[in-house]
C-alpha cells in the first residue's frame, strides 16, 4: 500500500482555483520531487498534505497518508500525523525559529509538549539528532541561540528537529534555496543520508529541476496548478513527455556557460486561477496544434511517462543550455 496518496485534490481560495486535481501516490521510503516555477502551486500541495493551507482556503478531494484521510481528519488524528508521520522543512530556518530561544530549548520544547518526557531523556534525543545531521559538538550547540549559526547549520537544525518525532514522510518545502551552492549540497547529501538509513519517505519541493533528478526516484512537474508530467528521474532527463519539462531542461545553463541563468521559455506563466479552455501551457507551447487550445488533456500514460499533452509522443529531447548561448 502506498504511504501517501493524494488523490484529485483541487485548492481555491476566496473562489479563485490554486490546484486543479493534483493526483499523485508515494511509496514507503520513496523521494518525489515536486518542480515548477514560481507560482504553479507547489508550496499550496504541501501545505494541503500537511493541513497548513492558508485561512479561507478550500481543499476537496482525498489525501491518505498511512491509512487516514487527511482532509476529513480531527485534531487528535492530525496530531498523531504530525507526531510520527509527516515532518515538514521549510525554505527559511531563520522564519521558522524563535530568535530568542537557545537550540536545546527549541529542539526539547517539541519533544516535551508533543511525548511528555523528562528534560534529561529530552537533551539525549536533542543531541543525538544533532548528530544525525552532523552537526559537530552538539552537546555545546544546545546553549547557542538561532543568530549565532549560520543559515546552513540552522537548517540542519531545523531538519533534526524534523527528525524528533521519528517521522515517516518529511515534507522539505525549497530546503536550500536561500543557501548557497556547497551548503545546499551539504544538505542534500543528509537529506538522501536519512532518506537511506531511516527508510524515510520525502516529498522534495523546487525551482531546479536537475538537482530534483539528481536527487530523487521520481519526479512531479507543476504548471499553472496542475501535474503536467509525472516519471522516473533516470529517464525524465532523457526522456521529457512534455514540452513544459522540455523547456525547463533547456534552461539548463550549458557546460560551459558563464552566465546567470536567464529565463528561457518565451512567454508569461499562466496563474492557475487564470480561465483557459484546452491545455494550459498552450499559449507559450512551441509545438502547439489547435486541439490544445480546445481540449484540456488528462494525465495520461506515454511510453515510461505519465504526460499531460496531446502530443507527448513528439516531444524532443532538449540540448541544455542551447537556448541561453543565442542571448549570451
Ligand atoms: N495566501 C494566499 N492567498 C491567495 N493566493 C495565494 C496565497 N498563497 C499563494 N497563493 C497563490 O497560489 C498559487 C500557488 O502558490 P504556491 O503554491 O505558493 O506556488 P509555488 O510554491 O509553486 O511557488 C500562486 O498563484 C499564488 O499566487
Ligand atoms: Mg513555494
Amino acid at each position: 500500500m502506498s504511504l501517501l496518496t493524494v488523490d484529485d485534490l483541487d485548492v481555491a481560495i476566496g473562489g479563485t482555483p490554486i490546484l486543479r486535481s493534483v493526483s499523485f501516490a508515494l511509496e514507503p521510503g520513496e523521494a518525489l520531487g515536486i518542480v515548477g516555477e514560481s507560482g504553479s502551486g507547489k508550496s499550496m500541495t504541501a501545505r494541503a498534505i500537511a493541513r497548513l493551507l492558508p485561512r479561507g482556503a478550500v481543499a476537496t478531494g482525498k489525501i491518505t497518508f498511512d491509512g487516514t484521510e487527511l482532509l476529513a481528519a480531527g485534531t487528535a488524528d492530525m496530531r498523531r500525523v504530525r507526531d510520527g508521520g509527516i515532518s515538514l522543512v521549510f525554505q527559511d530556518p531563520r522564519a521558522a525559529i524563535n530568535p530568542v530561544r537557545s537550540i536545546g530549548d527549541f529542539l526539547a520544547e517539541g519533544l516535551r509538549t508533543n511525548r511528555k518526557i523528562g528534560k534529561a531523556e529530552a537533551r539525549r534525543r536533542a543531541v543525538q539528532v544533532l548528530e544525525e545531521v552532523r552537526i559537530s559538538r552538539a552537546e555545546a550547540r544546545l546553549a547557542a541561540y538561532p543568530h549565532q549559526l549560520s543559515g546552513g547549520l540552522l537548517q540542519r537544525v531545523m531538519i533534526a528537529a524534523a527528525l524528533l518525532s521519528e517521522p515517516r514522510l518529511i515534507l522539505a518545502d525549497e530546503p536550500t534555496t536561500a543557501l548557497d551552492v556547497t551548503t545546499q549540497a551539504e544538505i542534500m547529501a543528509i537529506l538522501e543520508e536519512l532518506r537511506r538509513e531511516r527508510g524515510l519517505a520525502s516529498i522534495f519541493i523546487t525551482h531546479d529541476l536537475e538537482l530534483a533528478a539528481a536527487t530523487c526516484d521520481r519526479i512531479a512537474v507543476m504548471y499553472a496548478g496542475e501535474l503536467v508530467e509525472v516519471q522516473a528521474a533516470e529517464t525524465l532527463l532523457e526522456r521529457p513527455h512534455h514540452p513544459y519539462t522540455a523547456a525547463l531542461l533547456a534552461a539548463r545553463p550549458g557546460m560551459t556557460e558563464r552566465v546567470p541563468r536567464l529565463p528561457a521559455i518565451p512567454g508569461r506563466p499562466l496563474a492557475a486561477g487564470d480561465p483557459i479552455e484546452g491545455c494550459r501551457f498552450a499559449p507559450r507551447c512551441p509545438l502547439v496544434i489547435d486541439r490544445c487550445r480546445s481540449e484540456h488533456p488528462a494525465l495520461a500514460p506515454c511510453e515510461q511517462s505519465l504526460s499531460r499533452c496531446w502530443r507527448a509522443a513528439d516531444v524532443k529531447v532538449p540540448e541544455a543550455g542551447a537556448e541561453q548561448l543565442d542571448h549570451a
